[in-house]
């Protein structure tokens, strides 16, 4: 591998970036800029009305966040917003759409003209899209993507964003190389054909249409139908076998760009950098963490032996700044990275449970009325039918059931006194979507990420620069990270007490 001093590999640079509202691609901007002000520019395509709009979204989903506050004290107000305005460029644009939807011909072109790396992060990351939405952005939305970077004249890069759970539910030790499209065929033997799913998609779609459906009931068979293609061909669910056809498709398509796949496992908050903790959104562990603080998480299914692989958002980003200065411009490449703990530092779900028992009891949330909140043990159970037979026991009291709800599931809540079967009917389809992580069988091998991080390390202490870049999982002690650095960032950043 080429070395390369990333800050110094940054300088000049014009990159594009996707998702840039979203939890791991503002981490990325505000690294970057934070260490290398002298980034030529950063395109960062936004869903919105206009440019205009973009900047506003922009200022108040990213650079008015806590995580901007080191940069800020840094260098200044006035500084930081000299530098936004000298280097970010706002751009209205949906992925889904060729060219993003960018119309202005004019910025087109200056963008085809000027950009040397494409960072791909958008995604839809509900496990039960609409099969229509996770196909125009996970698939054809990353199809895209790749078609824009290819009009790039000077495109040294595409780096994508995907995930570890492509592989699906596979157990053992899970490679980290592309997907081979003829190796995916369901049951019969019939070959994945990514168009044919797109036409499928349309197909029904039409029909539903003609057929006068309301929005709720297109909406729920667009689900439905992405669960079910999802399952036809292996995948648990429809955000990762979107994803995996994304990968695929830009696999394919990709010709003499260089192509680098990041695939990160469940992002957790910063381990260090721009400081400890900071995090945005429940997601995955952290809906359960945070009920279980509640104290409404009486009972989970689980497998206390099952690996729960976490990666603080930090170390994805610097892994994904690691890689593009690596494989910028290099010729041929196709290289999937893992960036994940489980293979060189697991932590079990067990591990964690106990951990956040002594967290909350020794540091209780506080109800309403500003009581703490008595923790007990949650009971965990390891099979989908027994814990189906408890839920439908233990829940008699509705009230139980909505709190719980309300904190992992908060989109969901709906009416607060709707009816008790459809609020457990609920519950169960989330632990079912659930079940495939919180039973997982598979580690993630990191071979490539692992020789990344040496070659980064090697490459720091030939320019003694400390570790500006770190991504190495060993270097996380998953007790003190957990209880003094990421579930006290879920409090103050998330239930912002
Ligand atoms: N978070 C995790 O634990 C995790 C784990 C593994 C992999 N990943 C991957 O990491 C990436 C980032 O995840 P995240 O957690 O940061 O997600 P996120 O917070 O949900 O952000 C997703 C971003 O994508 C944007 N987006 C969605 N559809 C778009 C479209 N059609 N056009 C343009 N932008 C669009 C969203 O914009 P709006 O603000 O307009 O919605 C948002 O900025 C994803 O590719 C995901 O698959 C995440």
């Amino acid at each position: 591998m080429m070395e390369f001093n990333r800050v110094q590999f940054l300088q000049n640079k014009t990159i594009l970036v996707t998702g840039a509202t979203g939890f791991l691609a503002k981490v990325f901007v505000e690294k970057i800029l934070r260490v290398q002000p002298n980034v030529r520019k950063l395109y960062l395509v936004v869903r919105a009305s206009d440019n205009e709009a973009a900047m506003k979204r922009l200022r108040a989903e990213v650079f008015e966040k806590d995580l901007f506050k080191v940069l800020r004290e840094n260098i200044g107000e006035e500084n930081l917003n000299t530098l936004l305005s000298e280097k970010v460029v706002p751009v209205a644009g949906d992925i889904s759409t060729d060219n993003f939807g960018v119309k202005d011909s004019n910025l087109r072109e200056r963008m085809q003209k000027e950009i040397d790396i494409v960072v791909n992060v958008a995604a839809t990351t509900n496990f039960d899209e609409r099969y229509d939405i996770g196909l125009g952005i996970n698939t054809f939305g990353a199809l895209n993507v790749l078609n824009f970077a290819k009009k790039c004249v000077k495109a040294q890069l595409l780096l994508h964003v995907s995930t570890a759970y492509v592989c699906g539910e596979k157990s053992g030790l899970l490679s980290e190389r592309p997907f081979a499209m003829e190796e995916i065929r369901n049951d019969d033997g019939h070959q994945l054909d990514i168009n044919f799913e797109m036409e499928l998609m349309k197909r029904k779609l039409k029909e539903l249409h003609e057929q006068d459906c309301s929005d709720e009931d297109i909406t729920l068979s667009m689900k439905e139908l992405g669960m079910e293609r999802a399952k036809l061909y292996g995948w648990p669910n429809t955000y990762v076998f979107t994803k995996s056809m994304g990968e695929m498709l830009i696999g394919n398509h990709r010709e003499s760009l260089p192509l680098v796949i990041i695939r990160p496992t469940m992002i957790t908050s910063t381990h260090s950098e721009p400081f400890p903790g900071w995090i945005e959104g429940l997601r995955t562990v952290d809906s359960v963490i945070v009920a279980y603080g509640k104290g409404v998480l009486k009972c989970f299914l689980v497998d206390v032996n099952s690996v729960c692989d976490m990666i603080p958002v930090d170390m994805v980003a610097n892994a994904m700044i690691t890689a593009t200065a690596t494989h910028a411009g290099g010729s041929g490449v196709h290289m999937v990275y893992h960036v994940g703990s489980s293979h060189q530092n697991p932590v079990t779900f067990g591990e964690i449970h106990e951990i956040s028992v002594r967290y909350f009891t020794k540091n209780p949330l506080r109800s309403r009325s500003g009581s703490p909140i008595a923790v007990s043990k949650v009971r965990l159970i390891s099979n989908m039918a027994l814990f189906s037979l408890y839920m439908t026991l233990r829940f008699r009291l509705p009230l139980q059931l909505l709190k719980l709800i309300d904190i992992i599931y908060p989109w969901r809540s709906g009416d607060k006194y709707g009816d008790k079967n459809r609020k457990i009917n609920m519950v169960m389809r989330l632990v079912e979507l659930y079940e495939p992580y919180v039973l997982f069988k598979g580690i993630f091998e990191d071979r490539n990420t692992k020789s990344l991080c040496a070659s980064q390390k090697e490459d720091e202490t030939k320019n003694s620069k400390g570790s500006m870049f770190d991504f190495d999982p060993k270097g996380i002690n998953w007790g003190d990270y957990l209880t003094s650095v990421h579930i006290p960032g879920l409090i103050t950043h998330v239930l912002k007490k």
